[in-house]
């Protein structure tokens, strides 16, 4: 007994002077955050990009870049480790996440995050933010203006991305040896760029890396590109006429930081996205539902609602015949042409995810430039069974069934 009423003692103490916990180890965990043991506090939970790259150990530093059509982005450096006086220069990796994602995105992990990993590596990392994210303005409109939302993923391939490159290329003084990486959206940025930018493109990246490629929508399985689709046409009308330009997810990844939301959550994206096994782990629900969740235009999700309706086919945006004319000289938008892409590209998608499927990736591979493309299924062997499209940022296994593929496609 009397130990027994020293355990609550201690129990309380604890509670009193440790700060709040934030994170716990399974799902059941979670109902008792404040006073279980199991439980602690991880404080990447509430810092902020510099923060996080500093709790691990590195240096951090943000440049913002204007592109000409008056977007301010700022993007995210993890030039050296604290304390590291750097002697020879070290190869650029341009990280570029994807839709409704923003740079967080890439250090959810923390010590294993693609970010800290390859900073670990020793590679000069670069995180982009794309036009929309919460680290992007305007010089003219605010994020209330419907003009602010005026873009697709268009415009971040051929305006932001360049953009981007120039000034990675620049502090860098490494033209031509900088490796993008994209997730998704990012990788759907990377062809448009190289496409219709393909001499920029040649000058400064020295390859592609695609993880979980999205060009060519044709055979996809998740319920979530059937809803986009749908978008494409009365609906988006109707978004219109409310006055709604970009969809907003965060408050909804901002219940899932207790129980029961945890295991909820990691449920609801399981089904959207794909299964993974091991799941997505409960210890990075709080830390995963407080970063990096960003809005969507409406015309993002209009434009790959197009490519869906038109079984894969990746072209520019459809305005409709006359302002097609217009704008293109033609009736129908102009094919992205996937061929002209002048550097290696490796992609690599996962066996289970549901946006990126494997024949829409083979489909992809089949009309890249046949010198310079390669293809990778993950997971190729080891403990997983299962992996899908959040798995190249959130993983549990992710040392294991992610990085021994990129780090054999840096050297290509
Ligand atoms: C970039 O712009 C943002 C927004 O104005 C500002 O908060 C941030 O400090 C700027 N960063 C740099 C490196 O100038
Ligand atoms: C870096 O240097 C500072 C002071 O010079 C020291 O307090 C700190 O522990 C060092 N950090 C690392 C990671 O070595
Ligand atoms: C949006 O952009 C398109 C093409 O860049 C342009 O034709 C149109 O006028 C713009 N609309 C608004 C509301 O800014
Ligand atoms: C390629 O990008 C550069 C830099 O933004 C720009 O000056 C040039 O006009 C672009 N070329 C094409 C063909 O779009
Ligand atoms: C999409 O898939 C269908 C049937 O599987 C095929 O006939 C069509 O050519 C594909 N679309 C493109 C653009 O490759
Ligand atoms: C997969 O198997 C090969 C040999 O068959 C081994 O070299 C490699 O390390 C394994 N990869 C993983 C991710 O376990
Ligand atoms: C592209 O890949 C091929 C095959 O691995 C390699 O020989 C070539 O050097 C690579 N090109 C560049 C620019 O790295």
């Amino acid at each position: 007994m009397l130990q027994f009423i020293n355990l609550l003692f201690l129990i309380f103490t604890f509670s009193m002077v440790s700060t709040k916990n934030n994170v716990c180890p399974s799902d059941l965990d979670y109902y008792t955050i404040d006073l279980n043991l199991n439980c602690w506090y991880d404080p990447d939970v509430d810092a902020s990009i510099p923060e996080i790259i500093n709790n691990h150990g590195f240096n951090s530093k943000s440049y913002n870049v204007t592109t000409w059509d008056g977007y301010i982005l700022e993007i995210f450096r993890i030039p050296s480790k604290l304390n590291e006086t750097v002697s020879k220069p070290k190869s650029p990796i341009l990280l570029f996440p994807g839709l409704l994602r923003d740079a967080r995105c890439m250090l959810i992990l923390g010590e294993d995050s693609p970010a800290i990993y390859y900073a670990k590596q020793g590679y000069d990392v670069w995180i982009a933010n794309r036009r929309g994210t919460e680290y992007s303005n305007h010089i003219k409109y605010t994020k209330d203006d419907k003009e602010f939302w005026n873009f697709s993923f268009h415009e971040m391939g051929s305006i932001d991305v360049p953009t981007i490159v120039e000034k990675v290329a620049e502090v860098s003084k490494q033209p031509g040896n900088i490796i993008y990486i994209g997730h998704s959206m990012g990788t759907t940025a990377s062809y448009i760029y190289c496409t219709l930018n393909s001499s920029h493109c040649a000058n400064n990246l020295k390859a592609i890396i695609s993880l979980a490629p999205i060009a060519k929508i044709n055979h996809t399985k998740t319920p979530l590109l059937h809803i986009i689709s749908l978008l494409e046409s009365e609906i988006k009308v109707a978004l219109n006429t409310l006055g709604i330009h970009r969809l907003e997810i965060d408050w909804l990844f901002k219940i899932c930081q207790g129980a029961p939301f945890t295991s909820i959550c990691a449920g609801v994206i399981e089904f959207f996205t794909g299964l993974s096994e091991p799941n997505i782990f409960p210890r990075i629900m709080p830390i995963f539902s407080a970063h990096g969740n960003t809005p969507a235009s409406v015309k993002v999700i209009t434009h790959y609602g197009q490519i869906i309706k038109n079984q894969g086919k990746f072209r520019q945006y459809d305005y409709g015949l006359l302002k097609n004319l217009e704008k293109y000289q033609s009736i129908l938008p102009p094919t992205y042409n996937l061929f002209d892409i002048p550097v290696n590209v490796t992609l690599i998608y996962a066996n289970y995810d549901l946006l990126s499927s494997k024949t829409d990736v083979e489909d992809l591979y089949s009309n890249l430039h046949p010198d310079r493309r390669f293809i990778v299924e993950i997971p190729r062997n080891g403990s997983a069974k299962y992996l899908s499209h959040m798995d190249f940022f959130l993983a549990a296994n992710i040392e294991e069934v992610l990085y021994p593929e990129i780090t054999n496609a840096l050297v290509k």
